[in-house]
């Protein structure tokens, strides 16, 4: 009998102050709010019928808790760590210990910022790196998370 494959499943984790989406710096980061971000992302889903998960935390032990979540149920990691991204070698740990596909996606241009921001403490421990193009930089860290679950399931 042949083994019914499991559905894709991606899970977005937002990370601390982007929750303030929309208002926060809006020349950095835009004018679309966390809310507008997470439907573009569930739309892009429906048309790559994956399924998604979107949530956002502002502590460093809830995000690590949401990583460990997300691959005991198997689904790949796209996550915004903002600042945490820079520093947090806890973040970085986390994701290092599950073997599920992880993209790290950040709204701006890091590199072309302050020099602080020019460093990720966690892209070490993932499968690539988006940045600099908006809500946009989201739903390419999604399609990049699928062909990796693709390429894991052939
Ligand atoms: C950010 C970039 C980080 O440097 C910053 O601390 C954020 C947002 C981005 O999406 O561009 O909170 O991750």
């Amino acid at each position: 009998m042949k083994k019914k494959k499991r559905p894709k499943s991606i899970a977005v984790i937002h990370g601390p102050n982007l929750n303030l989406l929309g208002m926060r710096e809006p020349e950095i980061y835009g004018s679309a709010t966390l809310r507008d971000v997470n439907a573009a992302i569930r739309e892009l889903c429906d048309e790559l019928k994956c399924k998604v998960t979107t949530e956002q935390h502002n502590g460093e032990g809830e995000l690590i808790d949401a990583i460990h979540a997300a691959a005991a149920r198997g689904s790949a990691i796209v996550i915004n760590p903002g600042a945490y991204g820079h520093y947090s070698y806890a973040l970085r740990d986390a994701l290092a210990s599950v073997a599920v596909p992880k993209i790290e996606a950040h709204l701006s241009n890091t590199h072309a910022r302050e020099p602080f921001r020019r460093r990720s403490v966690i892209a070490p421990a993932v499968d690539g790196t988006v940045g600099g193009f908006g809500v946009n930089s989201y739903l390419l860290a999604i399609r990049a998370a699928v062909a990796l679950l693709d390429k894991m399931s052939v």
